[in-house]
């Protein structure tokens, strides 16, 4: 079965369960600014896991892009992937445990026709925050699991938070036996061996924790996750997702043009370039900073590797072709953005040439200063900084060092490299525990200000000068936006005069449900119409702002404070950036 019909499948086999099939969010967060990237399907529904009514009601499915980066070094064995797409099924205050894990099974057997003796299931082992999930493995049993494939584990492995705080519960995981031989008498689906795969995880989330512990969600909620192309691969028997269909019509081209043959690169090539264009069809571009710049290191490591591969690196574009018609019917945002995706692919690949070029000047000035001092190996800072500052992985420095009789501290090197991979997953967990516990007073005020800094922008630089992101902490706002001048300041001050003059007015903040098609005659503004539900709710700020936006905001923009901009700067090309705060006063 191909991955396309597994989606299918999927989404009609819970349509018939009376879900409504909601469109996939966008891989940049529009409403919650504290993440990088959507990372599950989950995501963009916290607020309706929370409490807040979702105009399509408490059955939903739907299919989810998503990007994790904390395993992107990891890309290039048989499994890792940095883009990939979760089917998912909630029940928001609807069915909990009995009938999800029923739908499930259902699902498995019947729909995908995979036989009962394949399949195991983990149970919350229970502990003194939760008791054993008894009810989770009596309705395995009662669909027709045998007790000895339902298997009880603890929090580490049957427990679901997104980073330290915020909706969780205990959770029911489905594994998939290959077939492969035990690895001992304790293989079990816990086990790394291989023999086991996971491919379906349903959490029911009934708990919040914050820092004072856990307490009860007055909705009991359900969320699950399929990852698709670990489920492609299994149902075809392939042993890795580039067997599939899915990635096999890149990694056959890779195959012919290269003249070095790493199957590592080219699986590293094939994903990264998947992700890139994903990425960059939702409105991504290569920075320095964020997200814009772990698209920066997705594409420059597939060009590394392009390099390695000794392949001409201007076939990125028939790469990109090949991409946009095997994936566009998955994803047709790849077809409608196919130019811009080549545009900011090129240019990127230029800048990164120039890169290597200086990378390569530095590496001999390094080279001069140890001769003079009659060192013979390459520090592993040395290497780190080529490295980090200059994009030269260190394999290319000890290509170079070898070649004028040096050696390098690899060592040094790798212990530098870990402590920087430590601060930036730290980084990201940071980000995606924001982005789901943070709704307080102040990032309510930034969102409604958020809308009304859109509106200004509106009228002092012109109509086509659109929303390309924005990110909001507790003590300040960040908001992009397409411009192609750097902004005077005169314009800077009309536009902070226009919000405070706005703010002045108390205007009333009110928010209504729609046909995404009424909302778009009425002329609400919005980033990505088409990856809106049929219903959508409209926010509107007294005559100056409508905008399609899942909230929350302030009732009246008297409740803001002064807004004041501090800074205006580049954000990437074509791209301005605005970071403003509301001060109280
Ligand atoms: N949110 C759950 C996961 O990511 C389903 O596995």
């Amino acid at each position: 079965m191909k991955a396309i019909e597994i989606r299918n499948k999927y989404l009609e086999f819970f349509k018939r369960h009376g879900h409504s099939v909601i469109p996939s969010a966008p891989l940049i967060p529009e409403n919650d600014p504290s993440v990088l990237f959507t990372t599950a399907g989950m995501q963009p529904l916290v607020p309706y896991l929370l409490g807040e009514k979702h105009p399509e009601g408490t059955r939903l499915t739907d299919y989810q892009k998503c990007v994790r980066t904390n395993d992107i070094d990891e890309v290039g064995d048989n499994r890792h992937l940095t883009f990939f797409e979760m089917l998912g099924n909630w029940s928001l205050g609807d069915y909990f445990k009995d009938e999800s894990i029923a739908m499930s099974f259902e699902f498995l057997t019947k729909e995908l026709g995979i036989p009962v003796e394949k399949l195991s299931v983990t149970c919350f082992a229970g502990d003194d925050d939760c008791p054993r999930d008894e009810v989770a493995a009596n309705a395995w049993k009662k669909a027709g699991i045998p007790e000895d494939h339902i298997y009880y584990y603890g929090k580490d492995d049957n427990w679901w938070i997104a980073g330290e705080e915020g909706p969780c519960g205990p959770d029911t995981e489905m594994f998939y036996d290959t077939g492969k031989p035990a690895c001992g008498p304790d293989c079990q689906p816990s086990c790394d061996c291989g023999k086991y795969v996971e491919i379906w995880n349903n959490v029911f989330m009934e708990y919040f924790k914050d820092k004072n512990g856990y307490r009860k969600l007055e909705q009991k909620n359900v969320d699950t996750g399929l990852g698709l192309e670990r489920m492609t691969m299994l149902l075809q028997g392939k042993e890795t997702p580039f067997d599939t269909e899915l990635f096999s019509p890149v990694m056959d081209k890779l195959k012919e043009l290269q003249k070095v043959d790493l199957i590592e690169s080219r699986r590293i090539i094939a994903e990264h370039l998947r992700s890139s264009m994903m990425i960059i069809a939702d409105g991504g571009r290569p920075s320095n900073l964020d997200r814009g710049y772990v698209l920066r290191r997705l594409i420059r490591r597939l060009i590394r590797h392009m390099n390695k591969l000794q392949i001409d690196l201007n076939e990125l574009l028939t790469l990109i072709d090949i991409n946009v018609e095997n994936l566009g019917e998955m994803y047709p945002e790849l077809i409608k953005n196919k130019e811009t995706i080549k545009t900011v692919i090129m240019e990127e690949k230029d800048k990164f040439q120039k890169t290597l070029a200086n990378g390569e000047r530095e590496f001999q000035k390094e080279i001069k200063r140890l001769k003079e001092q009659n060192i013979n190996i390459i520090p592993g800072k040395a290497v780190f900084k080529l490295y980090d500052t200059y994009g030269f992985p260190p394999e290319v420095t000890k290509e170079l060092a070898t070649e004028n009789g040096y050696e390098i501290d690899l060592e040094e090197f790798n212990k530098l490299f870990k402590e920087h991979q430590e601060k930036s997953r730290a980084g990201s967990e940071q980000k995606f525990k924001g982005g789901l516990a943070e709704t307080t007073k102040e990032t309510i005020a930034y969102h409604t200000a958020t809308h009304l800094l859109n509106a200004a922008i509106k009228k002092v630089i012109g109509k086509d000068a659109h929303q390309r992101g924005s990110n909001i902490t507790v003590d300040r706002m960040r908001f992009d936006f397409n411009c192609d001048h750097k902004l005077t300041p005169e314009e800077k001050q009309e536009i902070e005069d226009l919000v405070n003059k706005w703010i002045k007015e108390a205007l009333p903040v009110t928010k209504e449900e729609m046909k995404k098609e009424d909302a778009i005659k009425s002329g609400a503004e919005c980033m990505f119409i088409e990856k809106y539900p049929d219903i959508v709710t409209v926010y509107t700020i007294g005559d100056v702002s409508k905008e399609l936006c899942g909230g929350p905001h302030v009732k009246n923009t008297s409740e803001l404070g002064r807004f004041k901009i501090k800074k205006e700067e580049s954000s990437s090309s074509g791209v301005r950036r605005i970071k403003a705060v509301l001060i109280n006063e």
